[in-house]
């Protein structure tokens, strides 16, 4: 079948091989060449960002407390993969610097930025500041619900691609991602429709939805047109779309007969 496939994006890292958000499944992605990753970054007391979803430890560390409260030293005790199992057991809390050194400009690197509940006051500084370390404006995307740090982000650095993160359809979307200079658009799938990913690709942006793990998903998204596909399952979707690729028609992928009832 001839159409445009998207880009497929491990949801940190792809959440089902792995410990979410650790070097062991960002370096599974770069060894299977997806297409991108996407992380968590908050930030630690000493000032480090570090990758990791929750802002809360005892959710993916044998830790407790806030990552805001801890040194990078005290997070870097933490075992981050032994929650998944024993296999992950010397998995750390990574910082961004060091998943920037894995990828090296490999694969698409989309940062999500958490600044709610708690804010971290001029964070946009910290990620430019190591951002500009590596010259990666074509393959980092950075995106947040916070759309004044997004604001602020690409005010300063406008070579980097920045997506609103989004559950719902706006407005006027082109309009309110000009204001906020933003460059493409990171709906969740639940509150999508195929209307307005093609008023935001008329209007030049790059649509990239999120978190899609089933293939009656997949398969409307595809067929919605979208950019870019964030699942925790890649291998899934890789699969999915070499199917999709190889088939006549989308009832041959989904195993539908051609012939009618009763026809024998
Ligand atoms: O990139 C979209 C998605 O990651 C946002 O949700 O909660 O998984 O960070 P969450
Ligand atoms: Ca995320």
């Amino acid at each position: 079948m001839k159409r445009k496939f998207p880009r497929i994006i491990a949801h940190r890292g792809g959440r089902k091989w792995g410990p979410e958000n650790t070097l062991a499944v960002f370096s599974k992605c770069v060894d299977s060449a997806f297409d991108g990753i996407e992380l968590d970054v908050h930030r630690a007391k000493t000032g480090e960002l570090v990758v990791v979803h929750f802002d809360d430890l005892t959710k993916t560390t044998n830790g407790k407390g806030l990552v805001k409260d801890k040194s990078l030293a005290r997070l870097k005790k933490l075992s981050a993969g032994a929650w998944f199992s024993q296999e992950f057991a010397q998995e750390k809390i990574p910082t961004l610097k060091e998943v920037l050194d894995l990828v090296a400009g490999r694969l698409v690197i989309n940062v999500e930025v958490k600044n709610a509940p708690d804010a971290y006051p001029g964070i946009e500084d910290d990620l430019i500041e190591l951002l500009d370390d590596y010259g990666h404006e074509q393959t980092v995307i950075v995106s947040s619900f916070d759309h004044a740090f997004l604001k602020r982000f690409s005010a300063k650095a406008p070579a980097y691609k920045t997506g609103l993160l989004i559950n719902g359809l706006l407005l006027d979307l082109p309009a309110y991602a000009e204001e906020v200079g933003a460059a493409a658009w990171h709906p969740q799938f639940v509150n999508l429709r195929a209307r307005e990913v093609k008023q935001a690709q008329r209007a030049g942006m790059e649509v990239n939805v999120w978190t899609l793990n089933e293939v009656s998903e997949w398969l409307s998204a595809v067929r919605m047109g979208v950019d870019g596909i964030v699942t925790d399952d890649p291998e899934g979707l890789r699969a999915f779309l070499d199917k999709l690729g190889s088939v006549q028609s989308e009832r041959e992928l989904l195993g539908k007969s051609k012939r009618r009832k009763g026809k024998g």
